[in-house]
């Protein structure tokens, strides 16, 4: 806890590079991470947390949510984006105008610019809550960069090439953290292991992510 409020508050946001195309602004959403976290309690209130089910049938460890115009979506008809939430028949929370600029910026400062996300899903994990390896493919602009926002508890996020059984790097990814991937790299399989256990001062035993991105 301690040491891990030294690391957020020591280091000076910085450029760390994953790949060609896929980089790590360490500490860049730092200072807005409360204001972020209050957003997202307020898009969970529309549109709680859930734990959907992969076109398998089972049951996925992060719940998760989303806002924006479109949301991604897994059930038994498999990964897709919809304009509704399937549990209130509504609209998606907007996407705030804050949130929007906050991954404009990123996407810019990693080189993308003019980046108009549509979408963000929003990721709870808990201790042992995973994401296997995988490619982001349900997007309709494969040269749009993801932008990945990482709040509260560490991860271990593992970033790949453009085939499954290559080798993967591990990059920990800590409160305040964005990631993103786009143009060469915007197919790499990334994941993230089963979080371990710690406790954050915002969020407690809890690790948010946003991950936006352009839909359609
Ligand atoms: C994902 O890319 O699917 C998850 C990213 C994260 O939670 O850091
Ligand atoms: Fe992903």
């Amino acid at each position: 806890m301690t040491l891990e409020l030294f690391d957020e508050t020591s280091a000076e946001p910085s450029h760390e590079a994953i790949t060609l195309g896929a980089v790590i602004l360490r500490g860049f959403a730092r200072e807005c991470a409360a204001e972020l976290l209050r957003l997202v309690a307020q898009i969970t209130d529309d549109a709680p947390w859930r734990h959907m089910r992969t076109p398998s049938g089972h049951r996925m460890s992060v719940a998760m949510t989303n806002c924006g115009t479109y949301g991604w979506l897994s059930d038994e008809r498999g990964y897709r984006y919809a304009d509704h939430d399937p549990i209130s028949g509504r609209p998606w929370p907007p996407m705030p105008k804050g949130l929007f600029e906050l991954a404009d910026a990123a996407a810019t400062a990693a080189g993308f610019a003019g980046f108009a996300p549509d979408a963000c899903l929003i990721n709870r994990y808990v201790p042992g809550a995973k994401v296997s390896l995988h490619q982001d493919l349900d997007e309709r602009d494969t040269q749009a960069p993801i932008v990945s926002i990482s709040l509260g508890i560490p991860a271990v996020f593992r970033f790949g090439g453009s085939t499954r059984k290559g080798p993967t790097r591990a990059f920990r990814l800590i409160h305040g953290d964005i990631a993103v991937w786009g143009g060469p790299a915007r197919h790499a399989y990334h994941g993230v292991d089963p979080i371990p256990e710690a406790q954050h001062a915002l969020t407690g035993g809890v690790r948010i992510n946003l991950t936006l991105r352009r839909a359609r």
